[in-house]
This record gives C-alpha cells, sequence and structure tokens, in this order.
C-alpha cells in the first residue's frame, strides 16, 4: 500500500471514508432543491424556450470572461441579477465554492484581519487558506464573542458568516452583527446560499429582506439550491465586481458559464418571481416538521426555525448506523459525520422541501422512532 491508499484505509477504520452514493427514488429529505426547481417541468421548459429564442447558442463560452468567454448574454444576466437584489453590480462565477474561494483570496491582503463565524462552510475556509489575510473566529452566533475578538484586532477587519447556516439551520442575527461591525469600523461578508429563493416575500434572501443588503461589503448567493440550477453571483458595488475581474483568481483562471447554464439561471430567476406560493408551501411544512420535532423532545434537535433540520447523534458510527436504519423506511436522509461538523455533533440534517407531503413527514417521523 502506498502513502495514499495507508490514508484511505486509515479513514475506513475510523468510519470517515467518503464514498460516492447510488443515485435512489426514495423520499426527498436530503437534497437542496428545496423548492423542487430542480425537478419543475415549468423551469425545463422555460429553459428549452430560452435557448430556442436565441439566435446563436454555444455549446461552451469557449473561454475565460477575460478571453473569449464573454458575451453581452452573461453581462445581460449579471445585470439582471444585480436588479432582482436591487445592488449596483453581480458578478457571476461557476459555483458558490468558486465565488467563496475567488472572493476571500482576493479581499484577504495581509492588512486584514477575517474575523469569521465559527461554522461558516468549507468554501469560505478554503478562501481564507488562500488568502494573505489574518483570521479570527468567534463562537457561532454569539455577538459577544465577535464583539470580543473585533475589540482585540487592530486594522482592517471583515465579519464572515451565513444568513442561514448549512448544518445547523438556525439564522444569523445579521442586524445586530452588522450593528456591531459598524461600530468596530469592521466590514461584512454574508454568505446566502442556503436564504435566496426562500427567504421574503420574492425569495430575495436574507440581507435584502431586512433591507441590509446595500450595507454589507459583499453578499454571496449561490444557484444550485434552492434555484434549482448551478453557479453563484457575488453582489456588491460596481468596485468590488472590477476588483474580482482584476483579482479573483478562481474567475479569471476558469472557463465562463456555458449559454445553457446562463439560461438555467435567467429562466430559475424567473420562475423565483412567481413561487410565492411555493414558499408559503414550503413553510407550512417546516412548521409541520416543528411542531411534530417538539413531540419528539427525547431526540437531540437543534433549535431551527428553517428548511434546515439536524438531529445530533455523536459518534459517526452511530449516526451512519441511524441513517441507514431510517433510509430502509424508504427515505433519503444524509448522516454528517465529523469532520464535516464539529467532533460530537455528528447529526442526521433533514432538508425539507415545498414538494414534501404531510405523510411523507409522518413516515420520516415513524422512521426516526423506530430506528434510533
Ligand atoms: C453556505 C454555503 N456556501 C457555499 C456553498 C458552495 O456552493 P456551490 O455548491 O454552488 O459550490 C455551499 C454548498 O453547500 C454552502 O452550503
Amino acid at each position: 500500500m502506498n502513502r495514499y491508499q495507508q490514508e484511505l484505509e486509515k479513514r475506513r477504520k475510523s468510519d470517515l471514508l467518503r464514498t460516492l452514493p447510488s443515485n435512489t427514488d426514495k423520499i426527498d429529505f436530503f437534497s437542496n432543491d428545496y423548492l423542487g426547481f430542480s425537478r419543475s417541468k415549468e423551469l425545463q421548459q422555460l429553459i428549452e424556450q430560452e435557448c430556442r429564442s436565441r439566435k446563436h447558442v454555444r455549446t461552451g463560452s469557449t473561454g475565460s470572461r477575460l478571453l473569449s468567454g464573454n458575451s453581452q448574454y452573461v453581462e445581460s444576466i449579471e445585470e439582471s441579477v444585480a436588479h432582482f437584489h436591487q445592488v449596483e453590480s453581480a458578478l457571476l462565477f461557476s459555483s458558490g465554492y468558486n465565488a467563496n474561494i475567488g472572493l476571500l483570496s482576493a479581499l484577504g491582503k495581509k492588512e486584514v484581519t477575517f474575523i469569521s463565524d465559527e461554522l461558516i462552510h468549507a468554501s469560505m475556509i478554503d478562501g481564507l487558506r488562500l488568502s494573505l489575510a489574518n483570521r479570527r473566529r468567534f463562537k457561532h452566533n454569539d455577538t459577544e464573542d465577535l464583539e470580543r475578538q473585533l475589540s482585540k484586532t487592530a486594522g482592517e477587519k471583515i465579519v464572515l458568516v451565513e444568513s442561514i447556516y448549512s448544518m445547523d439551520g438556525d439564522i444569523a442575527p445579521l442586524q445586530t452583527i452588522l450593528e456591531i461591525c459598524k461600530e468596530y469600523q469592521a466590514e461584512l461578508i454574508v454568505d446566502e446560499a442556503h436564504a435566496i429563493g426562500v427567504v421574503g416575500q420574492k425569495g430575495e434572501g436574507m440581507c435584502s429582506n431586512l433591507g441590509i443588503q446595500n450595507e454589507v461589503l459583499a453578499t454571496v448567493v449561490t444557484f444550485g439550491k434552492a434555484m434549482g440550477t448551478h453557479g453563484a453571483a457575488v453582489l456588491g458595488e460596481k468596485w468590488l465586481t472590477k476588483y474580482l475581474v482584476n483579482f479573483a483568481r478562481s474567475f479569471i483562471y476558469s472557463t465562463a458559464p456555458s449559454d445553457h447554464q446562463l439560461a438555467s439561471i435567467k429562466c430559475a430567476y424567473e420562475l423565483n418571481q412567481s413561487s410565492s406560493g411555493t414558499r408559503d408551501q414550503l413553510q407550512s411544512n417546516i412548521d409541520c416538521f416543528v411542531s411534530r420535532r417538539n413531540e419528539f423532545s427525547e431526540l437531540q434537535w437543534l433549535d431551527s426555525s428553517t428548511q434546515i433540520q439536524s438531529m445530533i447523534i455523536p459518534g459517526n458510527a452511530e449516526v451512519v448506523a441511524a441513517a441507514v436504519s431510517i433510509q430502509k423506511s424508504g427515505i433519503d436522509i444524509l448522516p454528517i459525520r465529523s469532520p464535516s461538523v464539529p467532533d460530537g455533533s455528528e447529526r442526521l440534517r433533514v432538508s425539507l422541501h415545498s414538494f414534501n407531503t404531510t405523510e411523507e413527514i409522518d413516515i420520516l417521523f415513524t422512521a426516526l422512532k423506530n430506528g434510533i
């Protein structure tokens, strides 16, 4: 065995080996397709019409945006994304991962300190690692600790949070965080991956919904979750877009999105605008789930009021066994192991969707009761 194979073997022995699951047709309590857009026939038709209506559709964009990959089409979509979110400018990236690593590595000069919530997503952590900036962390959603960390930090400061946390499903106290940032002359960046499409009457996300969209340095919205497609955008002022076009390496050295991807993003925004009923349906499923959850108070639920609900089952082997048992009832549910989450906080992560039925929620709770 070479050193890499030995490493894999070590992972396997500690129940940490990652393998690709096979696709199933079970009840979906695991995908990020919160509004069912990725399975929406309406969205598929909109995309087909959009592609047919355009004269020169290319299968590939042929190069980086700074070389042959730019087009009026991509610029017009960025304009409409910016318009929807009521910001000066939007810059598309091929994924949320690339948006976060591009944004943070570009902004993270050595004079800067990033102060991040301890639960920020791996893509932000990797962005920090690629940057030259100093780093501090504050306890999850703990605004007193944020203040403590800010007060200990001299120079330029940028605070990093998510609006809805991907693993705990809880919400950042954004208004308080913003006030504290202002007090300490710090900038704020918000990752809205799990809020876009879900939060607000028009699915505009948390910052826009709270009226603070233009008070933060940048927000990152991603299209692979509630929007049912793929890609991401960094929203901010015009200078920020200009800066990223010059310094964000994941933007500069990567092929621009294809016309089909652009059409998908455009149409997902169209469908999103007319989806308030779908959002209401999601909310009523969340309400139903939370009231059922409270009947099972002996289980260790995290306190979440969003579409992401997690139940702590400490231990990697234990959480995997629980997931396998529940999957036998025809349910797709994800065990989240450490180190993806802190040691001891391994969990079953339940993703709720607009298309889940009350009956499916009942099946899930019966399976949880029997399987844990
Ligand atoms: C909070 C958060 N940010 C960014 C990303 C990355 O986005 P993408 O999947 O588009 O690369 C994810 C994906 O899971 C996420 O949960």
